[in-house]
């Protein structure tokens, strides 16, 4: 089984306590999983390899710009663009629908993992926290892939 490294964008810790309860999820299903409470560019570009499964955990924040704990990664990215051919990914984006730029950190590390030629293993989905039970919406949507992974 895969080990998944679960990548965590958060500012006021909704989102590492989401991503808390889908490590669990994994872990119940028999997967491993690494926590990113602040992902490390150098890091897990380094552990790259052919079994690598991203999930990002990625809360909105300012005008739609990453929650402070994923900020320094994203540059990164952005600017570095790597090669990740190797890579699948899955993103759950949070946010709130009354802003404008809804989940629209989440909505770019989609983009950007896939214009690095990652492989998306599932639609992004999408929490909006003013509407949504964000546990149970985002631990259906994680059980509709265990069986791909
Ligand atoms: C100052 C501020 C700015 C926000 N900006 C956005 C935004 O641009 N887009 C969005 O969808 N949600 C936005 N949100 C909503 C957050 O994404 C939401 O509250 C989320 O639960 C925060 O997750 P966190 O506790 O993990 O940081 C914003 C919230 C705050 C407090």
């Amino acid at each position: 089984m895969p080990t998944i490294d679960i990548l965590v964008a958060t500012t006021s810790g909704n989102t590492e306590y989401l991503a808390d309860q889908l490590s669990e999820q994994l872990q119940n299903a028999g997967f491993q999983t690494r926590m990113h409470y602040e992902p490390d560019y150098g890091e897990l570009i380094g552990a790259l390899d052919a079994e690598s499964i991203w999930l990002g955990c990625v809360a909105s924040h300012g005008a739609g710009e990453y929650a402070d704990s994923m900020l320094d990664f994203a540059a990164d990215l952005h600017r570095k663009l790597p090669s990740l051919v190797d890579l699948r990914y899955a993103v759950i984006a949070v946010g709130d629908s009354c802003y404008d730029t809804y989940c629209a950190a989440g909505r770019d590390f989609d983009q950007l993992l896939e214009k690095c030629g990652a492989k998306r293993l599932i639609p992004t989905l999408e929490i909006d926290m003013s509407q949504d039970d964000p546990e149970k919406k985002a631990s259906t949507w994680l059980g509709s892939i265990l069986t791909h992974l």
